[in-house]
C-alpha cells in the first residue's frame, strides 16, 4: 500500500497550511499530513511554506522579520490565520501521523521542544512524527537533539550515490521530487533500508507513473487521488 500524504494539508481544496486544509486532510483520511514550518521574529513556530508571506496571504515581507502579532493580522485565505505548529497538532490530535518540514534555518530546537512537550504531556509518541528538510544540515542538528524521531531527507535531483545522503543522515526515508526520480534510485534506497516518499503528485497519470516505480508514499494536494 502506498501511503497517502496530504501536502500542506489538502491544499488542492483549501488554502495551504491552514487549519481548514488540515481538517480537510483528516476528513479525506490521509495516512500522513505534511506541513512546513518557520520561525517568526518573536520566536513562535508558524506553519507557512514560503520565506515571504506574499504568495499565500494579503501581506508582504519575510516571515522571519515579522512578529507573531503581525503575522496573525494577515489573511491566509478564506479568513484563515497563519497557524502555529501547536494549533495544527491540536487539530490533528494524533488521528494521523505528521511530517513536519523544516523550512527556516535554526528551527530544529524549537520544533524539538514542541514535539517533546506533546510526547511528555499530551500522549503523543515519537513514532507519530517525521522531520524532513531540504537542508540536511538542519536534519543533522535534529538528529543531535534526538535519534528517536524519524528523519526524511528531501532531495530535488539525482545525487551521486543515489540515496547515500539519506543513509548518512540515519534517515528513515528519502523524499525525492517527481521531476528527479528513477527506478535505480528507488531500488537503491530500498536496498539501504529507506522508505521512498515522492512529492508533489496531483495528476492521475503522474501518480500512476510514480507508483509503478515502487515508492512507499506519495505527497499530493489532492490526497484522495492517490
Ligand atoms: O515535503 C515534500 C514537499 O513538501 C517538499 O517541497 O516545496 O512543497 O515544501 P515543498
Ligand atoms: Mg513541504
Amino acid at each position: 500500500m502506498v501511503l497517502r500524504i496530504g501536502h500542506r494539508g489538502a491544499s488542492g481544496y483549501e488554502p495551504e497550511n491552514t487549519l481548514l486544509s488540515f481538517q480537510r486532510g483528516l476528513r479525506l483520511q490521509v495516512d500522513l499530513i505534511e506541513l512546513d514550518v518557520q520561525v517568526c521574529s518573536t520566536g513562535q513556530v508558524v506553519v507557512i511554506h514560503d520565506a515571504k508571506v506574499d504568495r499565500t496571504t494579503n501581506g508582504t515581507g519575510y516571515v522571519e522579520e515579522k512578529s507573531f502579532r503581525e503575522l496573525r493580522a494577515l489573511d491566509a485565505g478564506k479568513w484563515q490565520k497563519i497557524p502555529t505548529l501547536q494549533e495544527v497538532l491540536d487539530i490533528i490530535d494524533r488521528k494521523v501521523k505528521v511530517n513536519i518540514e523544516i523550512k527556516g534555518e535554526g528551527a530544529s530546537k524549537l520544533v524539538f521542544d514542541i514535539i517533546e512537550m506533546y510526547i511528555s504531556k499530551r500522549g503523543w509518541e515519537w513514532d507519530d512524527f517525521i522531520i524532513s528538510s531540504f537542508n540536511h544540515y538542519e536534519l543533522l542538528e535534529f538528529n543531535r537533539l534526538t535519534s528517536k524521531v524519524k528523519i526524511g531527507a528531501i532531495i530535488a535531483g539525482i545525487p551521486i550515490g543515489y540515496a547515500e545522503c539519506a543513509e548518512k543522515l540515519n534517515a528513515y526515508s528519502l523524499h525525492p521530487s517527481k521531476e528527479f526520480i528513477n527506478k535505480i534510485m528507488v531500488d537503491d534506497a530500498h536496498k539501504r533500508g529507506l522508505k521512498v516518499f515522492s512529492y508533489t503528485l496531483n495528476e492521475p497519470e503522474d501518480i500512476e507513473r510514480i507508483k509503478s516505480l515502487g515508492v512507499d508514499g506519495i505527497f499530493s494536494d489532492f490526497p484522495d487521488r492517490i
